[in-house]
């Protein structure tokens, strides 16, 4: 197997890598005891409340990793008064203070980069390499949106008219906004809608995933400590129905930045529709039934490689991971072959092992549901490959990476987030079919493309109706400022984050004086 033996040859000798990780990963592992403690954060304070959630490590039940408080009705109500009562100081700051202190935010997570990673690694379960990423991303995040803010808010857009009259109209925040993350970026979205709502001039009630609350904690403790005032962030941890739901539903709040599943956001959405008051925007970011499309041109070992790296990296848990590889029938004997060898070759297990390229998956619910998937599929369609589980699977929540060829894209049902891989063959004659299926889908997240031929990239990339496109290379971990990430219809509304265009979304134009 060629594949693997250049997998091979690339990591064992390589004396280089392992001298620079070993002093990282150590003092990774000296946070590995350490236990943390989260709760609501509001108007500065941390809270201890009457519902206290143990929180246990994915890949090891048995270690525990912290206690966090959930948020009950009375702390929504407050935290959106709070938000409400701080509008006017924060709109007011100047832009330069507001985004000063975000640029002393991405300061502070880089200092305390090694502990990040291990609560990414103990509360989410991610490898350390994932973890690293998390913070990087949550760090390009808070300078390229304070960037942002500078270059757009700082000086009034100005007109002057043929008759000598000028008008002036500012971007300001519009009020309390809301920011409902996910846990499988639980630092890097949760701080990324954050940190563009407040840099827009917004206060903020947040409430990330109830799996993931210790590290939004962590995070909003390092906003205070970096000057953001804690009358302008309020942290809400809790579940969707006890918190989201409610928070939602409040007639003070100016608009919601969702990213989560497409089934909460339609909840959101009827929720915001059913308030007897102004309509608000909502931005939600949603789920992906992401495929890569590969004709007989391709590179048939690229290919395998980065269908790999998006189908399983970070457990299948991306929103922008390959779902299913639609192969031209001329290579799909060959792109199979390799791919059962680099699936042989992954290595699943603690997220803490260099050697590990799949950790768990984020509980139990989303195991059994994956599992009973893939059960499922066994009966009806042809196992391609599974990688051997080199963890216990009772321990953690371990998932096997498995392939499955299916014989039309049409039996794609909805999402199944973990490290599920489906194969379909098609005729070259069918290639326009195959992109009209992936839109008729409705998702349109990530596209990937394999070919030599440009103007096979350039068709298919103008046919398709998905966000982000990726040309011979993998498909996932897209670059803040670079790759502006998001979708299109069961996807999401836009506005891409970490683009040029996201933190308008959050702002509204005022009139700010005309003068003749
Ligand atoms: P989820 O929809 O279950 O939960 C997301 C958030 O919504 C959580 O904080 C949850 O508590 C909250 N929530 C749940 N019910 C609610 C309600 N009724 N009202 C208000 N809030 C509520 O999603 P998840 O399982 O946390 O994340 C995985 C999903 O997120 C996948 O579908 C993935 O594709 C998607 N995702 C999308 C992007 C993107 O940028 N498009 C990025 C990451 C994840
Ligand atoms: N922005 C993340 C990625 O591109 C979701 O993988």
């Amino acid at each position: 197997d060629i594949y693997g033996q250049q997998r091979a040859n690339s990591r064992g000798p390589n004396i280089e890598i392992a001298c620079e990780w070993v002093p990282f990963s150590e003092k990774v592992n000296q946070w590995l005891e350490h236990q943390w403690l989260g709760g609501p954060i509001i108007n500065g304070q941390r809270i201890e409340t009457g519902r206290v959630v143990a929180v246990n490590a994915p890949y090891d039940h048995r270690h525990h990793t912290g206690q966090i408080h959930f948020a009950e009705a009375a702390h929504v109500a407050e935290a959106v008064q709070v938000a409400s009562d701080g509008f006017a100081d924060w709109h007011t700051t100047p832009v330069g203070i507001r985004t000063q202190a975000l640029m002393r935010l991405a300061d502070l997570l880089e200092e305390n980069l090694e502990e990040l990673v291990a609560i990414c690694h103990q509360e989410a379960g991610k490898t350390i390499q994932d973890g690293i990423d998390e913070v990087r991303e949550a760090v390009d995040f808070c300078r390229y949106y304070a960037l942002q803010a500078n270059d757009l808010f700082s000086a009034p857009l100005t007109r002057t008219l043929a008759d000598g009259n000028t008008h002036q109209l500012i971007r300001d925040g519009r009020g309390v906004f809301v920011c409902i993350s996910p846990w499988n970026f639980p630092l890097a979205i949760f701080l990324g809608q954050v940190t563009a709502a407040l840099a827009a001039g917004n206060t903020v009630v947040a409430k990330p995933a109830e799996q993931t609350s210790l590290i939004a904690c962590r995070a909003v403790e390092m906003m205070l400590e970096a000057g953001i005032p804690g009358s302008a962030i309020q942290l809400l941890p809790g579940t969707g129905a006890q918190v989201g739901g409610p928070l939602t539903a409040d007639a003070r709040i100016a608009g919601v930045a969702f990213t989560g599943s497409t089934e909460t956001a339609r909840l959101i959405n009827r929720t915001l529709a059913a308030r007897d008051c102004a309509p608000v925007p909502l931005i939600a970011e949603t789920g992906g039934q992401n495929a890569m499309i590969i004709d007989s041109t391709s590179l048939p070992e690229q290919v395998v490689q980065d269908a790999v790296q998006s189908a399983f990296a970070s457990a299948g848990q991306r929103c922008s991971a390959l779902r299913v590889l639609c192969v031209q029938k001329d290579i799909a004997d060959r792109v199979i072959d390799l791919l059962k060898g680099a699936m042989a070759e992954q290595k699943t297990g603690n997220p803490c092992l260099h050697s590990t390229d799949v950790g768990p998956v984020i509980d139990k619910g989303a195991q059994q549901n994956l599992l009973q998937y893939i059960e499922q599929m066994r009966s009806t369609s042809t196992l391609l490959a599974q990688t051997p589980l080199h963890a216990d699977a009772e321990q953690g929540t371990f998932v096997p990476p498995t392939a499955f060829e299916i014989d039309s894209l049409e039996r794609l049902g909805r999402e199944q987030f973990g490290p599920i891989l489906h194969l379909v063959r098609y005729d070259a004659r069918d290639l326009d079919k195959v992109i009209d299926q992936i839109n008729n889908g409705g998702y349109g997240l990530t596209l990937g493309i394999h070919t030599r031929n440009e103007g096979t990239a350039a068709h298919i990339e103008s046919r398709a109706r998905v966000g982000n496109t990726y040309i011979n290379r993998n498909q996932v971990g897209a670059t803040v400022g670079v790759q502006p990430f998001g979708g299109q219809g069961l996807s999401g509304t836009g506005p891409k984050a970490g683009g040029p265009h996201y933190l308008l979304r959050f702002t509204q134009l005022q009139p700010a004086s005309s003068q003749s």
